[in-house]
């Protein structure tokens, strides 16, 4: 991996992928991928080169490919759960049309790709704790399905044509950075922000939901290692779970409640996002990134939370 394209560049993964990249891949060139009005800004657009780079304009992907002569592209282009509930055609024009234009391109450049899966592949039908790398995958939501067609297409493509396609299911990430945008796991970053800035915060998940959930350096670690790995340990590819936490509203809000006792909570369930929720694995088993990869995650829930509200007080207040 050494010149490198981040599609997907300024948002909630991308923000902080592209930086570290930039920082800890020695002689790299980093090409920050942006939609027009979410443009680049202050140190992602001052530390490297960024351009125009919509998953849905493939030749416009093919130009950019050829012309930094990238060998590993990063696709975080999509829509979260719960705007694609709303939005369905628009999550499959991203999720899908997006992303064989990408693959496309990688074969024919032979680049190397990273897409994520989610916890989101998963659904109703799928053993919710200690969720098993290879199980049922029966999502009944629009972002779902994508993720688990992203799957598969990525994985034709290695078998097919030897595209180094490689991913990680990620649970919902939690930074200071940037905010996700109309996830179901949004709860757990915006809760934060409730409690620094003294404000009662209105969960919309209920109590007792359990999904996994990652702070966001461990995120960043599982997406770069992966790319690092042996290709001849690699069984799986497309996409491995990895786990490092996994709680409820109840557990998230007593554990900053144990740092700032003002937290307020009160309940309002969104139905769209709860019914996306309880679909989802409680846990998931990570053994088969652990045995073919070596990952291992550095934050559990304590140090996630110490190191949540310490940075945010510093941006926030
Ligand atoms: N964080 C995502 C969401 O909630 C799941 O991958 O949509």
């Amino acid at each position: 991996m050494k010149n490198i394209l981040v599609i997907g560049s300024t948002g909630q993964i991308g923000s902080e992928l592209t930086m570290k990249l930039r920082r800890e891949i020695p002689g790299s060139t980093v090409v920050a991928g942006y939609i027009p009005g979410a443009e680049p800004k202050g140190e992602l657009l001052k530390s490297g080169p960024s351009e125009v780079a919509d998953v849905r304009d493939g030749q416009g992907l093919a130009d950019i490919v050829a012309r930094y002569d990238i060998d590993t592209v990063y696709n975080l282009a999509a829509l979260l759960s719960a705007v694609a509930e709303r939005k369905p055609l628009m999550a499959w024009d991203i999720q899908m049309n997006g992303l064989i234009n990408i693959l496309e391109v990688a074969r024919e450049r032979r680049c190397a790709v990273f897409t994520p899966s989610s916890i989101g592949s998963f659904g109703p039908s799928t053993p919710h704790k200690g969720t098993p790398q290879d199980t049922i995958q029966r999502p009944r939501s629009m972002y779902g399905v994508t993720k688990v067609a992203t799957e598969l297409l990525s994985d034709y493509y290695f078998f097919k044509y030897g595209v180094d396609t490689r991913a990680v299911r990620f649970p919902g990430l939690i930074s200071h950075v940037t905010l996700p945008g109309g996830g179901t796991t949004d709860y757990a970053v915006e809760i934060f922000y409730s409690a620094v800035c003294g404000e009662e915060f209105v969960c919309p998940i209920a109590a007792g939901t359990f999904m996994d959930m990652m702070y966001m350096p461990d995120a960043l670690k599982a997406a770069v290692d992966i790319m690092q790995a042996d290709p001849s340990r690699l069984v799986h590819r497309n996409a491995f779970n990895v786990a490092s936490m996994s709680f409820d509203p109840e557990i998230i809000s007593a554990a900053i409640r144990k740092r700032i006792p003002s937290l307020k909570m009160r309940y309002e369930i969104d139905p769209v996002r709860q019914a996306i929720a309880d679909s989802w694995p409680d846990s998931m088993d990570d053994s088969c990134a652990r045995a073919e990869w070596d990952w291992k995650p550095s934050y559990d829930l304590d140090a996630m939370v110490d190191d949540m509200i310490a940075n945010l007080r510093r941006k926030l207040l």
